[in-house]
């Protein structure tokens, strides 16, 4: 994929996956596979440092782990810019969003348009893609008061929508919606004419995102908007414990594994 296959997809009305992946290991597994596209996600921040929030990931973090999937993956990769990367001004910014292209992604997502037109006007205009997300901007958590559902009022959900057209506008290659209402995220996507993925966003959009350890069933997270698509806790708990099981009653290592 390109960024012109985003727009192409929704086009011809082909949806699109995505997942997020911040290692080697599993970008070499999502690579032989038709998932479309992957996310680094500043998800890492809880599912690969224990983090309750994504609020503790940096740049650096985002950039050791968009250089890690690159070199699990030819796939198009999307990095996320960190909490108040895109805040502290344009010359911020555009370092931080450098640091991911060059560290090997295609593009890069912000959450957030209002407040920071310039900044996204300006990375758009130096050739760094840029993907806006809107509805549920985990970077917000305090200002939300939690991971909340948004764009549940009338009021809300204009504004969203607004948001979108300007993200558009400003020439955003892809619109992201996290929960928000079905009906909120498919009217944003019939008034756009560039692709949204969605999360928790119901049906209507052109993508859909997970993430990756949720939708297999590894994290033990399950909102109602997850499908975990195997049960990784067990299976890899149950492979754990025949290995200590085989190593504490002496069967492992058996002749086979054993070299003369
Ligand atoms: O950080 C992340 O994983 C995300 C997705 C949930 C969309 O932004």
């Amino acid at each position: 994929m390109t960024i012109l296959d985003f727009g192409a997809r929704k086009k011809e009305g082909r949806k699109i996956s995505m997942v997020t992946c911040y290692d080697s290991t599993f970008a070499k597994i999502i690579d032989g596979t038709d998932i479309d596209t992957i996310l680094i996600g500043d998800s890492c921040s809880m599912v690969m440092h224990g983090e309750q929030t994504t609020i503790p990931a940096t740049i650096e973090w985002m950039a050791e782990h968009t250089r890690s999937v690159r070199n699990g993956t030819g796939k198009f990769i999307l990095a996320d810019m960190p909490f108040l990367s895109t805040r502290r001004g344009i010359e911020h910014a555009t370092e931080c969003a450098g640091k991911l292209l060059q560290a090997g992604a295609n593009a890069v997502k912000i959450e957030g348009v209002f407040g920071q037109e310039d900044v996204l006007r300006h990375l758009v205009m130096s050739g760094i893609p840029v993907m806006a997300h809107l509805g549920l901007t985990p970077q917000f958590y305090q200002a939300f008061g939690g991971h909340k559902m948004q764009g549940k009022t009338e009021e809300a959900a204009a504004k969203i929508k607004e948001e979108a057209l300007l993200a558009q506008e400003i020439g955003c290659f892809s619109v992201l919606m996290e929960c928000i209402p079905q009906a909120v995220a498919s009217d944003i996507t019939s008034s756009l004419s560039v692709a949204t993925i969605g999360i928790g966003a119901g049906c209507g959009c052109d993508g859909q995102v997970l993430v990756l350890q949720d939708m297999l069933g590894m994290s033990g997270f399950k909102p109602k908007f997850v499908k975990q698509y195997m049960d990784g806790l067990s299976l890899m708990r149950g492979a754990l414990n025949s290995y200590a099981a085989e190593v504490a009653c002496g069967n492992f290592p058996s002749a086979e594994f054993i070299s003369k």
